[in-house]
């Protein structure tokens, strides 16, 4: 077992840390209040790598591994998860699942931009009524000879309006359930198409969330991904992945509110000392920091066996359930260290503890991750 980072991991990791703190912080109260974020961040984030971080070279993406990706979601997530799950949706669910599954063709028109962050990608999979239940698709794509007919709703869509490519899972032949179900990449601005209002969410604020028509809308053949029928599979491939950069993201928002409530111990001061002082405060930054350093090791783990090309549907899912909950507590606890002021936005552990919660919902929510891990431990 070598638990040390490369030279290039802490390179990355600085970089993404130094990013956050010049770039990411400034404006990120107002951000989360306005329910924005400027294109010109985004574009920043192309610039320095992060938006394809583990694609292909050829294709313009970085060609490295799962750790440096786990490490820059880490630290743009410890300041702004509305800027890490951009990076997320289009690293691990857009690119990954170009790179690994599309055709040349489809390589060269949209993962090529999609890398560089000269175009953004969303991933459209729930609908309102096949949230948890993925195979329950209602949107229908029928096949007409050259293309195919797409109709039907999206919802809660990450990159909903700011993204340029859609990856969209449709239901081509429902007698064959989840077998008859693919998977195509969709423009913007094409005939039909609307996007719907943005969502008004709880946390992650920065980041636009949208519901997705699709009206009689042309996709071309060549814009489904793999053969027929693989639309499911891929969607459940793509997200196992998916999963470790979301426990990623929350392994940060949760470090980001510890260090917040560490700083904070040592300068505020109670009952004539600084409150790190009291144990009631000191077992709290120990509880807080044992359950952060457990789900580092998880997360690291899941993105080891990714790296090794080792399954990883189960460390990742466990990852995901176990960093998200610790996510929940640690930015809890951290407004609590904080007492009043941690409940006023300008601490910003209140947003934290806002940004936590959607690590226990998206890309599969807790209790669909305890199916994939119930599930693997009782088929081993
Ligand atoms: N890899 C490959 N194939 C897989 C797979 C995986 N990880 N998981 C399932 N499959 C395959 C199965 O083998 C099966 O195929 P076969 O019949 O050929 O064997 C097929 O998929 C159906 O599997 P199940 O019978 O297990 O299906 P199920 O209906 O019981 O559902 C589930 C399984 C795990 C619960 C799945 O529905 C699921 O993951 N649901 C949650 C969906 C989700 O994560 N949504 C998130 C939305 S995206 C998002 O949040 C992005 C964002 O914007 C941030």
């Amino acid at each position: 077992m070598d638990f040390k980072l490369t030279e290039e991991h802490i390179m990355i990791r600085d970089a993404a840390r130094d990013f956050a703190k010049t770039e990411l912080l400034p404006g990120v109260i107002e951000r989360d209040e306005k329910q924005e974020f400027p294109k010109e961040l985004v574009k920043k984030m192309g610039d320095l790598g992060f938006l394809g971080m583990m694609a292909s070279p050829e294709y313009g993406g970085g060609g490295m591994d799962t750790i440096s990706y786990i490490l820059v979601m880490e630290e743009l997530s410890k300041i702004d998860a509305s800027a890490s799950v951009m990076v997320s949706v289009n690293n691990s669910l857009v690119c990954w699942g170009l790179d690994t599954y599309g055709s040349e063709e489809q390589k060269k028109k949209y993962l090529s931009k999609l890398t560089t962050g000269e175009k953004l990608g969303a991933f459209c999979l729930s609908e309102p009524e096949a949230g948890s239940d993925a195979t329950s698709q209602r949107t229908t794509a029928i096949d007409k000879g050259d293309h195919y007919v797409l109709n039907g709703t999206k919802n809660w869509i990450t990159n909903g309006s700011s993204a340029d490519y859609y990856l969209v899972i449709a239901q081509t032949d429902r007698e064959k359930k989840h077998k008859g179900i693919n998977a195509f990449i969709v423009e913007k601005g094409v005939e039909g198409f609307e996007i719907g209002p943005k969502e008004q969410k709880m946390g992650i604020r920065g980041s636009d969330t949208h519901s997705l028509n699709f009206n009689d809308v042309k996709v071309p053949k060549e814009n489904r991904i793999g053969e027929d029928g693989f639309g499911f599979k891929f969607a459940m491939k793509t997200l196992s992945g998916g999963r470790i950069g979301i426990a990623a993201q929350a392994l940060g928002i949760a470090s980001g509110a510890y260090e917040l409530a560490l700083d904070y111990s040592k300068q505020r001061k109670a009952f004539g000392t600084e409150i790190c002082n009291h144990q009631a405060i000191a077992f709290k930054l120990a509880d807080m920091y044992t359950s952060i350093e457990a789900s580092r090791h998880m997360v690291m783990r899941a993105a080891w066996d990714k790296d090794q090309g080792q399954n990883y549907d189960l460390t990742g899912a466990m990852a995901k359930v176990y960093a998200s909950r610790t996510a929940m507590d640690v930015t809890t606890e951290a407004v609590q260290v904080h007492g009043g002021n941690g409940y006023v936005k300008e601490y910003h552990v209140e947003r934290l503890m806002r940004d936590a919660k959607i690590t226990q919902i998206y890309e599969g929510t807790s209790e669909i991750q305890k199916i994939v891990i119930s599930r693997g431990i009782l088929r081993d």
